[in-house]
């Protein structure tokens, strides 16, 4: 890249948002290494910018995710910088508490049994897509999507989603809006949901609202700011990621057209796509934890209080771990991967996100022989440290040729 030689300090950037593998190949053989993580009066009451290390080598970051002990998750930032989450938020025992109760509602049979209404929405949306030439793909089927599905899990009326939706994305807009803008959203959504909780305590649902309301673990119950703390994070964690995820995935795919035909030709091959994009464009990028006590990585001394940035998407593309790591290839054993994270707070979602993915491809595959790129750009979103996507993404999906 011509603008080489470059800082850490410009991680934060919208040219390295959208686009920040060149810097993390160049950063990576220095990391762990200390930058500049927000500027200056990004936090309200800070007028310093924040620091923190930066870990870009999958080694560094697996330890780090593997080592909850020593790289917690109740960090500084939570609560100031954005509003203090359950479970990704959460160290033990809390968490454990926690994540035990909403384990049940996110197993594997549970997802099963909402793959047929899934299907349904995914058709109503492709239909929708069918009937015009070009589509800008993000805005007609990849947002709306997992937001739809949330929202059903949730027990929210399906009308709502719009507002969701403007929730979500303020919260993850660190470059484009005002602190105080950002504190009316979080506090118009944590609304929101405590009127949703205190409505399910007079009337249950068949929903996860109703679920959370009604558990129970050990004699206790959730409070309403642990059931709209976790409404939050489903609604934040669950949507742009698989938004992400699910547009990352056609935007690779637009560009091969022999593997549009082997995929047609191939189901098995889905899954491996799937993998694959989490792996090399991962949706969800980098997150905070705190060092609990001094310790050190890749012989770099972190002292105790430290903030330490994780970076999945840099630890996905490793070459010490994944041979030629730019390359888009199904034949790598993906196991490892660490784009739901690892260790105690591995993505809970991460099956709901798979078979949105999953369903998604194969009615693409099923309904469209031939994908092709739009006549607009395509454009990467750089507002939101968090995620890698597209914020613009025209295709052409056809029918015929
Ligand atoms: C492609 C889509 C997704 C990606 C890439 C993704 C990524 C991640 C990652 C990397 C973590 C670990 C955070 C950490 O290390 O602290 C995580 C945690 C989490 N994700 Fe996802 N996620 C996705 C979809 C979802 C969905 C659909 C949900 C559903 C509600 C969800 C809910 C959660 C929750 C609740 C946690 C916190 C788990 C814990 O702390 O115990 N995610 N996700």
């Amino acid at each position: 890249m011509s603008t080489l030689p470059i800082t850490a300090d410009q991680l934060s950037t919208p040219d390295v948002i959208a686009n920040p593998y060149p810097w993390y190949h160049e950063l990576r053989e220095q990391s762990p290494l200390n930058y500049e993580f927000l500027p200056a009066g990004a936090v309200s009451g800070m007028n310093e910018p924040v620091k923190a290390w930066a870990l870009m080598r999958y080694a560094d970051v697996y330890g780090a995710l593997r080592n909850h002990e020593t790289f917690a998750s109740n960090h500084s930032l939570a609560g100031k910088v954005v509003p203090r989450l359950a479970l990704i938020h959460d160290d033990p025992p809390r968490h454990t508490r926690f994540r035990h109760l909403v384990n049940k509602a996110f197993t594997l049979k549970r997802i099963e049994t909402l793959k047929p209404w899934i299907t349904t929405v995914v058709n109503e949306l492709v239909d929708e897509m069918a009937a015009s030439q070009e589509t800008e793909f993000m805005q007609a089927y990849a947002i709306p999507l997992p937001v739809k599905v949330i929202a059903r899990m949730l027990g929210i009326p399906g009308e709502d989603y719009v507002r969701f939706k403007l929730w979500s994305d303020t919260f993850l807009a660190f470059s484009s809006m005002t602190p105080g803008e950002r504190a009316k959203s979080n506090q118009e959504m944590m609304a929101y949901f405590g009127q949703m909780a205190a409505d399910r305590r007079t009337q249950a649902a068949e929903d996860l609202i109703t679920a959370l309301v009604e558990a129970n673990v050990d004699g206790e119950s959730l409070a309403d700011a642990e059931i709209i703390g976790f409404c939050m994070l489903a609604l934040i964690a669950g949507n742009e990621t698989t938004t992400n995820l699910i547009g990352n995935m056609l935007g690779i795919l637009v560009d091969r057209p022999d593997l549009w035909q082997q995929l047609r030709a191939d189901r098995s091959l889905v899954d491996r796509v799937i993998e694959e994009t989490l792996r090399i464009e991962s949706p969800f990028q980098r997150l905070s934890r705190i060092a609990t006590c001094d310790t050190a990585l890749s012989g770099v001394a972190i002292p105790q209080g430290s903030l330490v940035t994780i970076y999945y998407g840099a630890a996905n593309r490793d070459p010490a771990e994944f041979p030629n790591p730019d390359e888009f290839r199904l034949d790598r054993d993906l196991r490892n991967h660490v784009a739901f994270g690892m260790g105690i707070h591995y993505c809970l979602g991460a099956p709901l996100a798979r078979a949105e993915a999953s369903i998604t491809l194969n009615t693409l595959l099923d309904r469209f022989p031939v994908i092709e790129r739009g006549r607009e750009p395509a454009l990467r979103q750089t507002t939101s440290l968090m995620v890698y996507g597209y914020q613009q993404l025209p295709l052409n999906l056809r029918a015929s040729n």
